[in-house]
């Protein structure tokens, strides 16, 4: 085999964020961005001689083409063996089930998430680490320094890989191993998971529309629901993962999956529905009428989780991101079990998870998860809210408003304000930061500020500290805004708000969220300053 070693040079903007590195279709598959991208994700990992891999994507533009270079760099660099997904799909959760099953050194997943695809919308790739989560902040910051260092790369003389036949190929030193992308995470779904009482759902005539938004988990979602566990056909829709996702964006948000909250508000609604990102990591899941908040989604999940064969023993421990809703902290001092609050980010969980110190974890942007994988898991969301319906005999109207009833009812909500210049966002934050200090005892709107701090978090297993993780303000009476700019964008700066109150009194507790979060969301505008900052006078997205 030969290999041919390619002279470059560092390229700016590869500094990988939250999940990995995303830009532009076009900036990431410009001839050597791509490359060199991999190139350092081989020396920021010590090198691949000899080790295995797993390689899987949600299906987007550029995914296939993107693997047959990824193919020939790992082949250069001397890897043993590579596990494919058919198609080169493989959705974030099934790519980490795959790489703890198999044991491999890690994993390469093409995907922008939720992020539109297709030649103009998005592009990207992260590499997870053994354990089958997200790098940590030390291998991304090896991989960081080997994109400013870099001076060639290796790509091995071979054949490109059918990535539509299963089976196992040869290239150089190198075994392929095409599988399919859903068997095993089919299989820890059904020892997780109660599938005869779920099937009984299903034969008993209980409606699910699962909105698969063209993307990764179209094939996961028609295998298990409506093969595995008996849904009618048409359970699923948008199941075929399309390369630009069919226009839709797939991020199960109202404005996005405005298609599915129009069919859960009408008269003729199914009994739940439920939609998943782009590379299946993401879930949303909606009762009739009801869309439920991912917050009180992962507090309701934890609280009814031991209904499920695979957490009978009930949990160890929950976490939650930072800006996520404390309705979690409600159940866990309930169960009597710890609360960690990490910043936001998947990969901080996987501490937790590995050291055993936590089994259920979420965060606010629609992502719940447990110890079954190191990712968050969108489906396994799904199966899980089914498996509790099934054993409570409840609708999820009933199951949300008994849960509020039992602990409270956390009003929550996020405001976006997307592509933001990135100066001016930059100095909301900067201005913000620099009077946190002398904000205590002032008043903002109506409300007085309590406290104030610029979130830091220490890793209680691996004692690491990640510093500058947002702005959080406590007003009088328990009401929360946070302020954070988002690490996962590709245009400008995305500033996002998260505003929270609790409200112990059942009798308040049907009132619209942005009506009973007034009172906050106006004292948030009147610290931060957000309309003359960003030159916006109302959110782009609000979930
Ligand atoms: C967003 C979410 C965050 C999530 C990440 C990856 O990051 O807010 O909770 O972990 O996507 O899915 P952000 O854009 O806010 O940095
Ligand atoms: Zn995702």
């Amino acid at each position: 085999m030969d290999i041919e070693t390619v002279p470059t040079e560092p390229i700016a903007g590869q500094k990988p964020g939250t999940s990995g590195l995303r830009k532009k279709t076009a900036a990431f598959l410009k001839p050597g961005f791509l490359e060199n991208y991999v190139q350092a994700i081989i020396d920021g990992i010590g090198g691949v001689a000899g080790e295995s891999f797993v390689i899987g994507g949600d299906g987007r533009y550029g995914n296939k083409q993107a693997m047959q270079t990824l193919i020939r760099m790992l082949a250069a660099g001397g890897a043993k063996h590579l596990i494919i997904g058919q198609n080169g799909l493989l959705s974030t959760p099934a790519a980490s089930c795959v790489i703890r099953k198999r044991g491999t050194k890690g994993g390469f997943i093409f995907s922008a998430s939720h992020n539109p695809g297709g030649e103009r919308g998005d592009f990207g790739l992260k590499y997870n680490i053994s354990n089958g989560g997200p790098a940590p902040e030390s291998v991304t910051s090896a991989i960081y320094e080997a994109t400013q260092t870099i001076s060639a790369y290796g790509l091995a003389e071979i054949e490109p890989v059918d990535l539509s036949t299963l089976g196992t190929v040869e290239r150089g030193e190198m075994t392929v191993e095409v599988i399919d992308p859903v068997a095993d995470y089919a299989e820890l779904m059904g020892e997780l998971f109660d599938f005869e009482a779920i099937g009984k759902l299903f034969a008993s005539g209980f409606r699910l529309s699962y909105d698969a938004m063209n993307a990764a988990t179209g094939p996961y979602a028609k295998a298990i629901l409506e093969g595995m566990l008996g849904a009618p056909e048409g359970t699923v829709v948008n199941g075929e993962p399309l390369p630009d996702f069919g226009g839709l964006h797939p991020d199960p948000n109202p404005v996005h999956a405005h298609d599915l909250f129009e069919t859960m508000a009408s008269p003729n609604a199914p009994d739940m529905g439920a939609a998943s990102d782009g590379d299946g990591d993401r879930n949303l899941v909606l009762g009739k009428s009801l869309p439920v908040s991912p917050s009180d989604s992962i507090a309701i999940l934890a609280a009814n989780a031991h209904l499920a064969p695979g957490y009978a023993k009930g949990p160890v421990g929950l976490a939650r991101s930072m800006p996520t809703s404390r309705a979690l902290d409600r159940v866990a001092e309930h169960l009597g079990i710890a609360l960690y609050e990490t910043p936001t980010g998947w990969k901080f969980f996987g501490n937790l998870l590995d050291a055993g110190k936590i089994t259920l974890c979420g965060e606010e942007s629609a992502g719940a998860g447990s110890d079954h994988v190191r990712e968050k898991d969108g489906l396994w969301a799904v199966l899980l809210w089914l498996n509790i319906l099934a054993r409570r005999g409840e609708s999820i109207r009933e199951i949300v408003k008994g849960h509020w009833a039992r602990f409270g009812r956390n009003y929550y909500t996020r405001h976006d304000y997307e592509a933001v210049e990135t100066e001016r966002a930059e100095a909301l934050m900067a201005e913000l930061k620099g009077r946190l200090e002398s904000l205590p005892g002032t008043t903002a709107g109506s409300l007085t500020i309590e406290a104030s701090d610029d979130f830091a978090y220490r890793d209680p297993v691996d004692g690491s500290l990640a510093e500058h993780q947002g702005l959080r303000i406590l007003f009088e009476g328990g009401g929360r805004a946070v302020f954070r700019l988002s690490g996962t964008g590709t245009e400008g700066a995305t500033l996002r708000v998260y505003l929270e109150r609790f409200e112990a009194d059942p009798a308040k507790h049907g009132m619209d969220a942005q009506e009973a979060l007034k009172p906050i969301i106006e004292a948030a505008e009147a610290v931060a300053k957000i309309r003359e900052h960003t030159g916006r006078s109302e959110p782009d997205v609000i979930t």
